[in-house]
Parts: C-alpha cells; structure tokens; sequence
C-alpha cells in the first residue's frame, strides 16, 4: 500500500492539521505495517500558483515548450505521478477563512489535468484516479461541522470526486481556538472519527 500525505497547512511546524493527518497516517500503519508513506508539505515545498504562464506552458504542446516552460510543467506533473502512484491519500486542511488554504488549491490545480486525471467523454466528465481512498483531517478555530458554513467538505467532495476518487473520509479537529477544553474536545473528536473511518 502506498500511502501519499499532503500537509496544506502555512505551518511547517506545530500544525494541528498536520498533527491530526499524521495521526490518520500512524492509523493506516499500523492496520498495514509494511506500507509506504510520501510525504508532501506545501509550507515546506509550496506549489507555484496557476497564473497565465503556467496556463501558456500547459497549453503549448510538449515538444514546443521553452525550458521555462517545460520546468513549470514538470513541477505540476511530479505532483499528478505522485497521487498516481499512491492506493491512500491522506490530506491535512486547516480551515481559513472558511476555505481551503491557497496551496491545497494549488496542488489541486495541479493534479486536475485533462487528459490525465480525468477527461470529457460524451457522457460528461470521467475521472481518472479510480480506486483510490482518501482520509481529510480537517483543523478549524471554530465549529463548522454540517453547517452551511462549511465550504470546504462539499468543495473536496466535488473536486475529488471529478477526479474519480469518491471513497472519501472525513476527520474533524474543531474547536481548537476556542479555549482549552474545546479544544481537548476537538482532538478527541478526530479520534473518534479516525477509529471509525477506519473500523
Ligand atoms: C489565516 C487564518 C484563517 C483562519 N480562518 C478560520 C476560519 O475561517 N474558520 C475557523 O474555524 N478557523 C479559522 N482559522 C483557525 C485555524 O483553522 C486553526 O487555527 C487551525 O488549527 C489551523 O490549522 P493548522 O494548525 O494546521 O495550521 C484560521 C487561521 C488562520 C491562520
């Protein structure tokens, strides 16, 4: 089994996003103690935005493509090999401003290509990543959880499931700038939801 974790939180250290995906990773393990982890951080490695050069390298054909082009191309494909590759994708999201940070967006722009990841056919959309499992461990200040204020797990679903991996799981950690207790509270919460994601 080869696990793939992305931590998308601004924070290379002390994250409560990359605590709880850890924690989903360290669960996978032991269930399955020969399997083998990748991680990607993007406070650490963080992802070139998807702006008007990086469209143009895209959309010029490989063979064509300037050394800056295919640089930037390359960036973007390393990402979709690695999601390839793996049968697990194990994603640490803090909540800002009541979204996805900018780098997850990032990598997602980068792993959502035509063609490769998930393409058009006569029926509409196909995607492309198929029979893979995804564990979201979410980190918010606040609590959100099933309200309308929540973007980001119907975001995730949408996005995820376009690229075809629809067996999704989600790990709440809320609470946690709420004062001590709560947030003792919202890491037990993600316990129990990681003991029953994977039951
Ligand atoms: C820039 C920023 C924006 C935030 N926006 C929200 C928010 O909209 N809702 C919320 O509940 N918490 C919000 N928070 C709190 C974080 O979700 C919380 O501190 C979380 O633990 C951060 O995850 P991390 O420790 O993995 O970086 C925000 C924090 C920051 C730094």
């Amino acid at each position: 089994m080869n696990i793939l974790q992305i931590n998308a939180s601004a924070r290379r250290e002390g994250a409560n996003s990359t605590r709880i995906a850890n924690a989903i990773v360290a669960r996978l393990r032991q269930a399955q103690p020969s399997a083998r982890v990748t991680r990607r951080d993007l406070a650490v490695t963080p992802h070139p935005v998807l702006d008007e050069a990086a469209l143009g390298a895209l959309f010029t054909p490989a063979d064509q493509r300037s050394a800056e082009q295919a640089a930037r191309v390359a960036l973007d494909d390393a990402l979709i090999a690695e999601v390839q590759a793996a049968d697990v994708l194990v994603l640490g999201v803090p909540m800002y401003n009541f979204g996805v940070p900018a780098q997850l967006k990032h990598w997602i722009d980068a792993v959502a290509r035509n063609g490769v990841t998930f393409r058009y056919t006569e029926q509409g959309p196909e995607g492309l990543l198929k029979g893979k499992k995804v564990y979201v461990g979410l980190a918010r200040g606040g609590r959100y959880r099933g309200t309308e204020a929540d973007s980001q797990v119907p975001y995730l679903k949408t996005v995820l499931g376009f690229l075809g991996i629809t067996e999704i799981h989600f790990i709440y950690a809320e609470g946690l700038n709420m004062g001590e207790e709560a947030a003792q509270q919202g890491f037990a919460q993600a316990e129990a939801d990681i003991a029953a994601a994977l039951a």
